[in-house]
């Protein structure tokens, strides 16, 4: 017999692609197998330090498998241990309301709470863990960077947008003659801009893992218009190393989980492609784009999968659990397992062997 009455819910972080899917996943299991009554936190761990939720019925969860966003709402700057105030004068203070969310969570009676997301949301879900709140996690990322779990949900329908772009961008580029350069997101890992590049056949990929030189950036694009080929795509992650200038971040957010924005890369590319080389270079940031708008089939089934798992793992009382997928599996890993460190692309993944054997550059050679 379940002991799950009331099942506490929360998407946290940066939205992705699949978010109302689980929310569906998770809400339909819990009433349909268990009866218990679901209730949505709004926006994030803001919603469980100022009291914002509303009980989930459920119409309110049906019809929204293909919806992108999240209906819950979802904030970066909710950590209940570093939460933003800002004062009469305008300052901005950092307070600890950590028992704020301990007495919410009593005060409501849940029995347990779902919290999907991404790194920083599921730190602090191993740290309300250990303040005696019964977790399960589900992880969500356009990213793909945790750990311990094969794929995030989201990262399929980013690398589906990313990928019709560099399309797009190719027609263009050919026509004109131009370097396009493309920035896609990802933060310290190169994942998207990895499986993005591959599908879309960009003729250079710069990720975080693999440090670049200008000299090969430079030598491949002034090698295609040798051969003929006047035009190239380089497909850059947002957090990809410059060798003179670093990491390049856009702006500082004390109030932010991780204070570092980046973005400006692609700038930096194009410029330095175009004084090298003469050629002319285009800038696309892709942004949010890939972060909007209907999941993929992958991602709904992998969202829905997880989602009725949380709901088993909350029933069964099997706390400090994540969902993930191994393999073709969709299996409970420990929380701590996947927040341990980054998932960044291994230097062995197939798919960076596979574009070098299609002539993709990496700016390493
Ligand atoms: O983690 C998801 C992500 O989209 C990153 O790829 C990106 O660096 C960041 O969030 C952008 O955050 P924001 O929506 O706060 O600008």
């Amino acid at each position: 017999m379940s002991k799950l009455t009331r099942l506490g819910l929360l998407t946290g972080g940066g939205d992705c692609p699949g978010l109302n899917a689980v929310i569906r996943a998770v809400a339909k299991s819990a009433m349909n197998d268990y009866g218990a009554t679901v209730i949505g936190i709004e926006d994030g761990y803001e919603g469980l330090v100022l009291g914002r939720m509303r009980e989930l019925q459920n119409t309110d969860v049906s019809g929204i498998i293909n919806l992108g966003g999240t209906l819950l709402g979802t904030s970066n700057k909710g950590d209940p241990w570093h939460f933003p105030v800002t004062g009469a004068g305008g300052q901005v203070e950092i307070r600890d309301f950590s028992d704020r969310v301990v007495d919410h969570y009593r005060h409501w009676q849940l029995d347990a709470l779902v919290a999907i997301g991404g790194d920083g949301t599921l730190n602090i879900a191993a740290k309300l863990g250990a303040r005696g709140l019964n977790i399960v996690g589900v992880p969500k990322t356009i990213d793909n960077d945790l750990m311990a779990t094969d794929r995030t949900f989201g990262h399929d329908t980013a690398v589906a947008v990313a990928t019709e772009a560099i399309d797009r961008l190719h027609t263009t580029a050919s026509a004109h003659h131009r370097v396009m350069v493309i920035e896609v997101m990802g933060r310290y890992a190169g994942w998207i801009a990895l499986s993005a590049g591959l599908a879309g056949g960009a003729d250079i990929i710069l990720i975080p893992e693999i440090p670049f030189q200008w000299e090969a950036v430079y030598r491949k694009v002034r090698e295609r218009s040798r051969h003929g080929k006047r035009f190239s795509i380089v497909c850059v992650a947002e957090g990809a190393r410059c060798p003179d200038v670093g990491e390049i971040v856009k702006s500082f957010d004390v109030k932010r989980t991780d204070a570092r924005q980046l973005g400006g890369v692609a700038d930096y590319v194009a410029r330095k492609i175009t004084e090298a080389t003469e050629l002319e270079t285009r800038v696309t940031v892709l942004g949010h784009l890939q972060r909007g708008g209907a999941p993929t089939p992958f991602d709904r089934i992998l969202a829905t999968q997880f989602g009725a798992l949380a709901a088993r793992l909350a029933a069964e009382g099997q706390f400090g659990m994540m969902t993930a997928l191994r393999g073709t599996q969709i299996v409970p890993v420990p929380l701590q397992d996947a927040i341990a460190q980054l998932k960044q692309v291994p230097l062995d993944n197939p798919m960076i062997a596979a574009a070098r054997s299609v002539g993709t550059c990496f700016g390493d050679a």
